[in-house]
């Protein structure tokens, strides 16, 4: 439908009609206007499969949805850094909705892992910006080229879930600007969501649900977002202020209070009539967009998934260690431990929790390529505990076999929406187990299950650890393929895992005071943190090992001075060097060399995934535009890039960084500055426009403050030298001239300087 059709529609509507029509007609439905003939539409979590749920739905899931495929988790996926994967998996889920008949799929979910603690760390992407943003723009693509809509979420700064319906995050401008936006903001101007989904807390005091900053001059003026704002389940407190503030659309239903609230408001004249005609406008935008594309003859093959769904888990484990047990012989002994071998966790509780119609164990995997496989189960998972039997029976076991792989892992009561982990410890039962077992079999290998970092502190004593996250309900193939070298592993952590969770930058604050989460650690977040502290970490980001070796060679830049108008293009090659077939991912981080803001060390701006037969070489081309370079300029409220040099390293995690170029940028916005009396000299002589139109008076100014050389003793020389003299005058504030001219200079004479610096 044209927009000037819905428009006219819209004018068609009485207030009662568009005010319903701004909020669900039960948990999962949009509103139909029969007398319109405008249909309803309904929408579904997600987002890494379909949680379609009945008639009878209820949110929490208690009700049975449709039986459906779950692929790999976001902790996974984003770990596979492969845009084209993501997006296939987008397609994949875009195919089903059409199947299913459903008009919007609830995600992807991008907020940054802030801490290792938050309870939805396993349903968000990565601790950086850019590459959550790549991956959250991919899925959308993938999801919307079958004409199928998202709802990226939860916009925004949403990295917690201790409060999460009345906890305010506080962060400064830069901070919010630079790691919890972009995400979002890339994902918009790439992919254009469909419609994108407000968080439940609060922004500096501001509920997201009713932000006007957020919804309307950040997310549509500035970022260009076209399509509409959908409450998270309940996020709604004042219903009034959020349709002025940009919410179209209030989820679930709330029975039509909200509604009646909403006439009353246009009614008594505090609200405007067209805040409701915009809303219900995009509204329909979206409804009439997917009807009219409908297709519910689109097949879905479910095996297919199943079979695309272990394609995609194999790409995104992260061998995180290997002295040489992997891959395994496949006509060698191998003992399987822990009762994940056969019953994996594969996915996390809460929202996107799907009813699988499938799940294949690694102990299924493994007997259906008729590998012998014994299997003691080690722990018992709902009971939480091993018991000395089980232990004995698992390093019996263990010894018996050449390798021994222990399936270890987050029960689902660990982590899961609605309530943060406690510690970032494994069960303890488990631990015991690694480390029993561990003492009884040098090939011991630890497959873990989890959605965020664990501790290791047994990782010196075992060989080898694959980090399987939550992948998916295919898991068990993807595992035992990696496992005994059918597949490679190329995942790449998109998080650092710390070594104990103290050291987390966000540990002293996380969680926050009553309904206060104040963001003290700023932009340093995740590497940006532990690389400016140069602290040891347990596995860095970006860290993934593989069964071969690339070597790095020949790193160029475009140019070795751009503009910030320019994009610079950089190119390396790379080769297999090993004898295997496998995936590297080429990471290049810039750092901004000579800064006059707090910058991090490095941060990631491009990366590629690359196939390479054994001693294959390509040549691998990644662009970086401005804001590869830029900060937050909190002046201006934009970003900005300050001249001088930068460094771009190209590496295979933020600390294994093969090769590093230099390139010097010149900014090409000018940036006027303020001037006030309290303004310091250094600012004022460091900035060349400044500084000429003060050059003159300079010598004035010094001469008013010091007495003559001449007339200084030899001891008045040493005690304080011109130079100590000048980094006096550095830090005095313009203002700071009467305090020590002896009457010689005004408040006039200031004010006089500081209008011609203004000038
Ligand atoms: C979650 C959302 C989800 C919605 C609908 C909320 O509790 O925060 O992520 O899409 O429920 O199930």
């Amino acid at each position: 439908m044209q927009k000037s059709e819905i428009k006219a529609l819209v004018a068609k509507m009485t207030l009662e009609e568009k005010a319903g029509l701004c909020s669900g007609g039960d948990f999962w439905h949009t509103k139909a206007v029969e007398r319109l003939g405008i249909p309803k539409v309904m929408v579904s979590d997600g987002p890494h499969g379909l949680r379609k749920q009945d008639l009878e739905a209820d949110h929490l899931g208690i009700n049975d949805s449709i039986k459906a495929v779950c692929m790999p988790a976001a902790c996974a996926t984003a770990a596979s850094f492969d845009r084209g994967l993501i997006k296939t998996m987008g397609e994949s889920i875009g195919s089903s909705c059409q199947h299913e008949k459903l008009a919007v799929v609830l995600g992807p979910a991008v907020n940054i892992k802030r801490s290792p603690l938050c309870g939805r760390n396993f349903e968000y992407l990565s601790e950086d910006p850019y590459l959550a943003g790549e991956m959250a723009a991919s899925y959308i693509n993938g999801v919307q080229s079958k004409n199928v809509g998202t709802s990226i979420k939860h916009f925004a700064a949403n990295n917690q879930e201790h409060r999460r319906m009345s906890s305010s995050s506080n962060a400064d401008e830069r901070t919010l600007r630079e790691i919890y936006f972009p995400a979002f903001e890339t994902a918009v101007k790439k992919a254009q969501p469909w419609t994108v989904m407000c968080s439940y807390n609060r922004i500096n005091g501001t509920y997201a649900s009713e932000n006007k900053w957020l919804l309307t001059d950040v997310l549509r003026d500035e970022w260009g977002f076209k399509g509409f704002v959908m409450s998270d389940w309940g996020a709604v407190s004042d219903r009034v202020r959020g349709v002025e503030a940009g919410l179209d659309l209030e989820m679930p239903s709330s029975g039509g209070v909200n509604d009646k609230k909403i006439v009353e408001a246009v009614r008594a004249g505090k609200l405007d009539e067209k805040y409701v005609d915009l809303a219900v406008e995009r509204i329909l935008e979206i409804v009439y967009r997917y009807v009219e594309n409908a297709r519910p003859d689109t097949p879905w093959d479910k095996e297919a998934d199943h079979l695309l769904s272990a394609k995609i888990a194999e790409e995104c484990m992260v061998l995180l260690k290997n002295s040489g047990a992997l891959p395994i012989s496949k006509t060698d002994s191998v003992a399987f431990i822990g009762e994940f071998a056969e019953k994996p966790r594969f996915q996390g509780g809460g929202s996107s929790h799907i009813n699988s119609f499938k799940i294949t164990s690694a102990l299924e995997a493994a007997a259906s390529k008729s590998l012998k496989v014994k299997y003691a189960k080690g722990y018992d998972v709902a009971a939480d505990t091993a018991t000395a039997e089980m232990i004995s029976e698992a390093v019996e076991a263990a010894k018996s076999a050449k390798t021994a792989v222990i399936f270890a892992g987050l029960p689902d009561s660990y982590e899961s929406e609605g309530y943060d982990r406690k510690h970032m410890r494994l069960p303890e039962c488990q631990n015991r187990l690694i480390e029993a077992v561990a003492a009884a079999n040098p090939n011991t290998v630890v497959v873990l299950h989890n959605g965020s970092p664990v501790e290791m502190p047994w990782i010196d004593k075992v060989n080898a650890v694959l980090e399987a996250y939550l992948g998916g309900q295919a898991v068990g193939i993807a595992t035992v393929n990696l496992l005994f070298g059918d597949a490679n592993p190329c995942g790449h952590l998109a998080e650092t895992f710390p070594i104990k969770l103290e050291d987390n930058p966000s540990y002293l604050y996380y969680g926050g005071e009553g309904d206060k989460a104040d963001y003290r650690e700023g932009i340093f977040v995740g590497y940006r943190y532990y690389d400016k502290k140069k602290m040891d970490v347990l596995f860095p980001f970006g860290h993934g090992l593989s069964y071969t070796t690339f070597e790095y060679s020949d790193l160029k830049l475009s140019s070795d001075s751009i503009a910030d108008t320019d994009t610079l293009s950089v190119s390396v090659k790379v080769r297999n060097t090993g004898k295997t077939a496998g995936k590297a991912v080429v990471q290049v981080y810039v750092g901004d060399r000579e800064s006059t803001v707090l910058r991090p060390v490095r941060e990631l701006k491009g990366f590629e995934k690359i196939y390479l037969e054994p001693g294959e070489e390509k040549t691998v081309e990644i662009g970086l535009d401005s804001r590869a370079f830029a900060y937050y300029n909190t002046d201006i409220h934009d970003f900005a890039v300050e001249n001088g040099s930068f460094t771009v390293e190209v590496g295979e995690s933020s600390r294994d960084i093969r090769l590093c170029a230099e390139v010097r940028v010149e900014s090409s916005k000018k940036i006027k500055k303020h001037y006030t009396a309290d303004t310091i000299f250094m600012d004022l002589i460091s900035d060349p426009e400044a500084s000429a139109k003060i050059g003159p008076l300079l010598a004035t100014i010094k001469n008013a403050l010091h007495a003559p050389d001449e007339d200084k003793s030899e001891a008045a020389s040493e005690a304080v030298t011109d130079d100590m003299g000048m980094a006096m005058l550095n830090y005095m504030p313009l203002r700071g001239i009467l305090s020590f001219a002896a009457g010689k200079m005004t408040d006039a004479d200031i004010d006089k300087i500081v209008a011609l610096l203004n000038s």
